[in-house]
């Protein structure tokens, strides 16, 4: 029998037993080593509460910087972008973007990152999405999608002032062309999951 058909009949004869006590134990693979189940809604709650801080911060340095222009408001999202990120980054959390055409290759995607850009780059799907790393980290993504305000650095139609200075920071920049509606990378959070054990249903 496959493992996957063993874990989907333990849960059966779990969820048939109703009025079995709850029991903090995972439900466990049967023919490896004990593998937990975790509580996926309450992880993509964590993560996405985790995000939120990056988000609003993201938002009002780029707001801030529009202000004074395009090819000024480059200069604090390049300055600022990583740094918050990297603020935000606490208690084993770590958070970011990326993208499949890049404007910074530091935000280059790791290897979990690659399997859900392709999964929203070949799909309509813009729910979040979880990946365990099995490493008590889990791997949470949600897509980032071009909203009318990206255009300006994002877009076909660049001022000759934001061209140059992408030209200038951004010599290999690839993450223009972007039409709002598309889809333009992922925000991504790695957190750590030793405790999201699910009692058995
Ligand atoms: C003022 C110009 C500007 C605007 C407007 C802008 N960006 Fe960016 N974007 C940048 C710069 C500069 C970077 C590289 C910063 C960094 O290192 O993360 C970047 C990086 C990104 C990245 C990280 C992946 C990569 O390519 O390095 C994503 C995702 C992104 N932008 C999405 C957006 C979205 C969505 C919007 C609209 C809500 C937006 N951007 C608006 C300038 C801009």
């Amino acid at each position: 029998m496959s493992r996957y058909l063993i874990v989907v009949s333990v849960l059966v004869l779990l969820a048939a037993c109703s009025d079995a006590p709850e029991s903090p134990v995972p439900v466990v693979d049967a023919d490896s080593p004990a593998r937990p189940v975790y509580d996926e809604e309450a992880i993509k709650q964590q993560a996405a509460q985790a995000l939120l801080p990056f988000k609003q911060q993201l938002m009002q340095a780029l707001q801030r910087g529009l202000e004074q222009g395009p090819a000024q408001a480059i200069d604090v999202c390049r300055l600022q972008a990583p740094a918050i990120a990297a603020a935000a980054s606490v208690d084993g959390v770590t958070i970011g973007r990326t993208s499949f055409r890049l404007r910074n290759p530091g935000n280059a995607p790791s290897v979990w990152q690659q399997v859900g850009l392709r999964h929203y780059q070949q799909s309509e799907d813009r729910e979040p999405m979880l990946i365990d790393l099995e490493n008590g980290q889990m791997g949470y993504m949600e897509p980032i999608v071009t909203a009318p305000m990206c255009l300006a650095c994002h877009g076909s139609e660049l001022s000759v002032e934001v061209k140059d200075a992408l030209a200038k920071h951004y010599p290999a920049d690839q993450a223009t062309g972007f039409a709002a509606g598309d889809l333009r990378g992922i925000f991504w959070v790695s957190l750590p999951v030793t405790d999201q054990v699910v009692p058995s249903p």
